[in-house]
């Protein structure tokens, strides 16, 4: 299934990945010094690697390439650790084509993110981890209602990362233009 989701007035949309798309996700992982955690490993700097998570359609990992106006890809959604059970998961967001990053479409496709992660998803709590020393990643978060995490994993202090988590409740309340 594809999902599209629209936000009238701006320019991102999300989809899911396709096999047509392992060509661009490895360059841009190739290619890109900044990356997100979950995606650090070098296989995901190789088509197949793509190929294959387009076949294993894992429920655990759901990626969404985000599209500009014209449909071009530009970057890449990824809801990763997703537990069925306790309705959480983490969600992570990349702008890959450096030329369509500072013009909002980063905040735009985060916004769609989110409605997907709590509307299509239904999830209770997502989930974000990020550099320590990512200042204004970690303040765009905030303004979505994030909150950091005071009891953060080993595993994320020894990568100096920090876990911030965005409930239901607290996305719900967000004023329409967050949401
Ligand atoms: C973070 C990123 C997606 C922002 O993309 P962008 O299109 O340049 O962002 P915008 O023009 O929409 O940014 C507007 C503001 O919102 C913040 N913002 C945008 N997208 C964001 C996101 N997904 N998460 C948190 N904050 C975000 C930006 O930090 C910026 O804040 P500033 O004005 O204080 O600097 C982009 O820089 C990127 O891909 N970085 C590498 C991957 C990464 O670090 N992702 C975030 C951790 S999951």
């Amino acid at each position: 299934m594809i999902t599209v989701q629209d936000h009238s007035g701006f320019s991102v949309r999300l989809r899911k990945v396709l096999p047509a798309d392992a060509d661009i996700l490895s360059h841009w992982l190739r290619t890109s010094s900044e990356t997100l955690p979950t995606l650090a490993h070098t296989s995901f700097q190789i088509s197949s690697t793509w190929r294959n998570i387009f076949l294993s359609d894992r429920s655990d990992q759901i990626y969404l390439i985000v599209l500009k106006e014209s449909h071009r890809p530009i970057g890449l959604s990824v809801i990763y650790r997703v537990d069925r059970q306790s309705r959480t998961a983490f969600g992570g967001l990349a702008i890959f084509e450096q030329a369509e990053r500072k013009l909002g479409r980063g905040f735009e496709a985060k916004r769609l993110q989110l409605r997907y992660a709590f509307g299509d998803l239904n999830l209770g709590i997502v989930y974000s981890r990020v550099k320590s020393s990512n200042e204004s990643i970690i303040r765009g978060l905030k303004k979505f209602g994030y909150q950091t995490q005071f009891q953060p994993t080993r595993e994320a202090l020894a990568a100096e990362h920090t876990i911030l988590s965005l409930e239901r409740g607290m996305w719900a309340k967000l004023p329409e233009d967050l949401r």
